[in-house]
């Protein structure tokens, strides 16, 4: 009996697959624009099956994808039904909830991917529109929905952005010359690719050792718009006073660092004052940790970030499971020098079964340049639970940030 049901089931999710990658590529066209809210899709078939309308959630306070798509539809959606990629919402934020809107519409079946992991929906959604009479069929590609969400479900589970790690280097691992030159190391294609990589970034980081070594714009060169938040981390604030991040025109730029400076560097003082005169956004962290950035950055709508940074704060952020992907720019040369930067700092691993394996390898070639991709497993689960700084704060309860609507 309950293999009967089982394929039962399967045949009838079935049917929405082809509707399902419809809304998936729907959610996908905005892709970067839509933080702290999620990636969604929506597609409407009128009672023949026929499509009626389709919409997608465009940016934060924009119609839900289910509203353009009903909208779009109009009369034809009565006794219809409602593809989507995420569930309706079912609480009033900026916008009322999309529970009402497709029962007012007459919609006769919703066709869920992925349940919202936020606490004010949580499958509330789906019970209301059960409730309301609706048949609900949840589930319908979910991993590939929850793969295109990833970084607004980890935002919601544990209150930090998600975090992606880049470098580019040399076939001999070098990210530098012995004497710090390194621009550039990747060719043409693969820097309009990092420029792409940006525009579907809330903020880009970087460590004050980036800002006085190369200079850096960081910017998606209007690719995306607003262009992402450039983000520097200094413990020191010995930072240049004319520097590229500090015009702030184009980009916003935030400066963050530690509660420390503030209170005991004086000289720090009028170094501030005059990034706030230029319009850099200074923020003291409880604590100069890429953990406590992350944080701050989650309570500012980022669903994703950019580390770009080199390798001691490369290395930091790993250490606090800020990396949860790795984008790896390899470029067919050698640079050679034991003295030459490599992209990652002191880990701590004395043993081959501490060190991290990544996961779901993909490779793209870009002119001469190859990108390996990948996904970082948190070091909890890898082995490395002995190295970490038993005094760093480690998984804690999620700080609860309520903007996703
Ligand atoms: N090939 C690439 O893809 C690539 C990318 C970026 C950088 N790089 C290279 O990397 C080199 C710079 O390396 P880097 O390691 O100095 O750069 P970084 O990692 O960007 O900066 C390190 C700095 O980050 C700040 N920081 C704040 N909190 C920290 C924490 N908890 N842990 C660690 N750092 C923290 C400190 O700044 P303060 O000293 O100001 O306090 C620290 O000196 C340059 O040669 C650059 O060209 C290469």
């Amino acid at each position: 009996m309950m293999v009967v049901r089982f394929v039962c089931l399967a045949r009838l999710s079935e049917r929405w697959i082809p509707w399902m990658r419809r809304a998936l590529q729907l959610a996908a066209l905005a892709d970067g624009h839509t933080s702290p809210n999620p990636l969604v899709g929506a597609v409407v078939l009128d009672a023949a099956g026929t499509l009626a309308g389709e919409g997608f959630h465009a940016r934060a306070g924009d119609p839900h994808a289910e509203v353009g798509a009903l909208a779009q539809a109009g009369e034809r959606a009565k006794g219809g039904t409602l593809v989507v990629t995420l569930e309706p919402c079912c609480h009033h934020g900026r916008t009322p909830p999309c529970t009402e809107a497709v029962i007012q519409a007459g919609i006769r079946r919703v066709v869920v991917a992925l349940t919202d992991p936020d606490s004010r929906v949580a499958g509330g959604g789906l019970q209301r529109l059960r409730d309301a009479g609706l048949e609900v069929i949840p589930g319908v590609l979910e991993a590939a929905a929850a793969h295109q969400n990833r970084a607004f479900v980890h935002r919601v589970k544990t209150g930090r952005p998600w975090g992606l790690l880049k470098w580019a280097m040399s076939l001999d691992g070098r990210t530098a010359l012995p004497n710090g030159a390194s621009q550039w190391i990747s060719g043409a294609a693969a820097r309009a690719w990092v420029h792409r990589l940006r525009a579907h970034c809330d903020a880009v980081i970087v460590g004050g050792g980036t800002v006085r070594a190369d200079d850096p714009l960081l910017t998606s060169r209007g690719l995306r718009t607003p262009e992402p938040l450039r983000v520097v981390l200094s413990r020191s604030l010995d930072l240049p006073a004319a520097a590229r991040l500090w015009t702030t025109a184009e980009a916003p730029t935030l400066l963050a660092h530690g509660p420390a400076v503030e209170a005991t560097d004086g000289e720090s003082a009028p170094l501030l004052e005059a990034f706030g005169a230029a319009g850099v956004i200074a923020t003291a962290l409880p604590r100069c940790e890429p953990l406590a950035l992350l944080e701050h950055l989650a309570s500012r709508g980022c669903n994703r970030v950019l580390w770009e940074c080199g390798p001691a704060l490369a290395a930091a952020a790993l250490q606090q499971d800020c990396v949860q992907e790795l984008a790896v720019v390899i470029a067919p040369k050698l640079l050679g020098g034991l003295a030459a930067r490599t992209p990652l700092g002191e880990l701590g691993f004395t043993a081959m079964d501490q060190v991290i394996p990544l996961q779901g390898l993909t490779l793209q070639r870009l002119e001469r340049d190859v990108v390996v991709q990948s996904l970082v497993p948190p070091l909890s689960a890898a082995g490395v639970r002995a190295h970490r700084d038993p005094g760093r704060p480690d998984r804690r309860d999620p700080p609860v940030h309520r903007c996703n609507d």
